[in-house]
């Protein structure tokens, strides 16, 4: 063969191996590219308006699908749903929320309760007692300091410190009558009414069990903008379920926050 024919064969074999190992390549590599979730809609499972929000209930996914499947119906080409946000209803004039499956009473500034509505609660007062008896085998001493209080007890602590301090501060330290959760039963103050009670042994204690037993801590430092209360280190709130009780614990937000209820103040706007 002619030294020039030799070579072109060789430039042809040359391509032909080139061309089937591309298309051996893109064989090979076709089933590993996924569909990218986009971030909208990775944001969907989000509440917009709420401030570093957990999801509340998560939307149901569609499984990883590959490429060349086709989508079992045209309904799983539409745009995802919202997710659901809290339920909130009222009952006898009495509002609840339904968050994670549990039915939790509200009562803020916002929503009243009815003046013949509450007293002592023995579920709740049980659930205490069991916590007071745990944290004294660890050598923590817990009591209360006010539990169950009636519309008309609110009304006359109300007044006197409206009295004593102006209605503008006692806004902020004291629910008016109707709006407190003392009026539930479900509420205690426990150890102390001083900010002081939060450098305790008790407060990080409660801190730390107080959910094991189904209660919150309710009016957290930091988000007096959205429970409308200073800080209470002393002001636990049974809710009764236990894992509901960690979550809200643990995510650091007050009640209000965490289901989603407020939204967050805007910052004053500030003239140029
Ligand atoms: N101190 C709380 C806000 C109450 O009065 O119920
Ligand atoms: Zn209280």
């Amino acid at each position: 063969m002619k030294r020039s024919t030799k070579k072109s064969v060789l430039i042809s074999l040359s391509c032909i191996v080139v061309i089937l190992a591309v298309v051996l390549l893109f064989i090979f590599l076709q089933p590993t590219i996924q569909p990218v979730l986009t971030s909208e809609n990775e944001l969907d499972v989000y509440q917009e308006d709420s401030v570093d929000m957990k999801p509340i209930i998560m939307p149901e996914t569609e499984p990883n699908r590959q490429p060349d499947e086709e989508p079992e119906t045209t309904e799983t080409l539409e745009e995802p749903t919202q997710p659901e946000t809290t339920r909130i209803y009222e009952v006898d004039g009495v509002t609840y929320i339904s968050l994670e499956g549990v039915e939790v009473l509200l009562v803020n500034k916002v929503y009243a309760l009815p003046p013949n509505f509450g007293g002592p609660n023995e579920e709740a007062t049980a659930a205490l007692n069991r916590m007071f008896a745990v944290a004294a085998e660890d050598g923590i001493s817990l009591y209360i300091v006010s539990g169950y209080r009636s519309y008309d007890t609110q009304a006359s602590i109300y007044n006197r410190y409206v009295a004593d301090w102006g209605q503008e501060y006692t806004d902020t330290v004291s629910a008016r009558p109707g709006h407190s959760e003392h009026q539930t039963g479900l509420t205690f103050d426990i150890n102390s009414l001083s900010n002081s009670f939060k450098n305790t042994d008790e407060y990080a204690w409660l801190q730390q069990h107080a959910a094991e037993y189904g209660f919150i801590m309710r009016y957290l430092e930091g988000s007096e903008w959205a429970t409308g209360y200073s800080f209470e280190p002393w002001h636990y709130r049974y809710i009764a379920d236990s894992q509901l009780a960690t979550n809200i614990m643990e995510s650091k937000l007050s009640l209000e926050e965490y289901a989603g209820l407020v939204t967050e103040r805007p910052e004053p706007e500030i003239d140029e």
